[in-house]
């Protein structure tokens, strides 16, 4: 039994896995339960998935049997959690590296697939994708749409999604979407705010390699840290949140007893 680890903003499940198939395989299972049980209560499920490569993995299980036939496409609803800038068939797009290992293998339909346009100027495409997520979620501009579930990756720096330390976007509290300009980087990234994150019913870290191990260790063990881990600000205000990591990156954390291998 994994005790429940109670990292900063609130109460969260760790989950180990010995290594990153078994965690793919892991996020696919939580995701195909968390469909069925939003498909019976609404209809449709919303997941946004996350980018980098971590979840590459996840989008080849997903892509197989038995999830690629078990799945209820048809019903399913893809966003994204942030994008980079660039068009949908540049090797770093995050809709791309989606729509390669995943989307184009299962048959869910094109009307089913929200991408951020991430082509467009940056504050275009994110004021397009908020005007889109208020559309398909039916909410007007005083509230906030709940997705299902969102998954997360976890940056060695601590950020998550497109929410980087010392960013402006960290503090958003009206818009749903920003399109922040990323100094280490150098570039634009589109991204969700950390209340549409928060307000998600599922919020799902996955997190695997040993270079994740001391950002993982600072989130779980220095949970009061100032200033905050981006990460460290993401705090289910209405529904709960997972963490799902391999041993590699999870390591510091067995050792300080905060979890065991499922
Ligand atoms: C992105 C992400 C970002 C990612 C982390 C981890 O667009 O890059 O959404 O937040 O999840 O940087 O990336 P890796 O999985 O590649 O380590």
């Amino acid at each position: 039994m994994i005790p429940p680890t109670q990292p900063a903003g609130g109460a969260a499940n760790l989950r180990l896995y010995r290594d990153a198939e078994d965690l793919a395989r892991a996020a696919a299972e939580e995701l195909q339960l968390r469909a069925r049980q939003g498909i019976e209560s609404r209809g449709w499920f919303s997941v946004a998935l996350s980018g980098g490569s971590t979840p590459k993995r996840l989008f080849r299980v997903l892509a197989d049997r038995p999830f690629r036939d078990a799945l209820p496409w048809e019903r399913i609803h893809v966003f994204w959690g942030d994008e980079r800038t660039v068009p949908p068939d540049h090797p770093d797009s995050n809709y791309g590296s989606a729509h390669e290992a995943l989307l184009s293998q299962v048959a869910i339909p094109a009307a089913n697939v929200h991408r951020v346009e991430g082509e467009r100027d940056p504050e275009d495409a994110a004021a397009r994708y908020e005007q889109l997520l208020r559309r398909q979620f039916e909410v007007a501009s005083d509230r906030l749409p709940q997705f299902d579930l969102i998954f997360l990756g976890l940056g060695t720096d601590g950020h998550t999604a497109s929410l980087f330390p010392g960013s402006e976007a960290l503090h958003e509290r009206q818009r749903l979407v920003v399109a922040p300009w990323i100094e280490k980087l150098d570039t634009y990234r589109v991204t969700l705010t950390p209340p549409v994150i928060n307000h998600a019913a599922c919020i799902l870290f996955l997190v695997s390699g040993q270079d994740k191990a001391e950002v993982l260790e600072r989130i779980f063990e220095h949970p009061d840290e100032r200033p905050a881990l981006p990460a460290q600000t993401i705090r289910p205000t209405a529904g709960e949140m997972l963490w799902l990591v391999d041993e590699p990156a999870g390591r510091s954390l067995m050792r300080g007893g905060d979890a065991d291998l499922v």
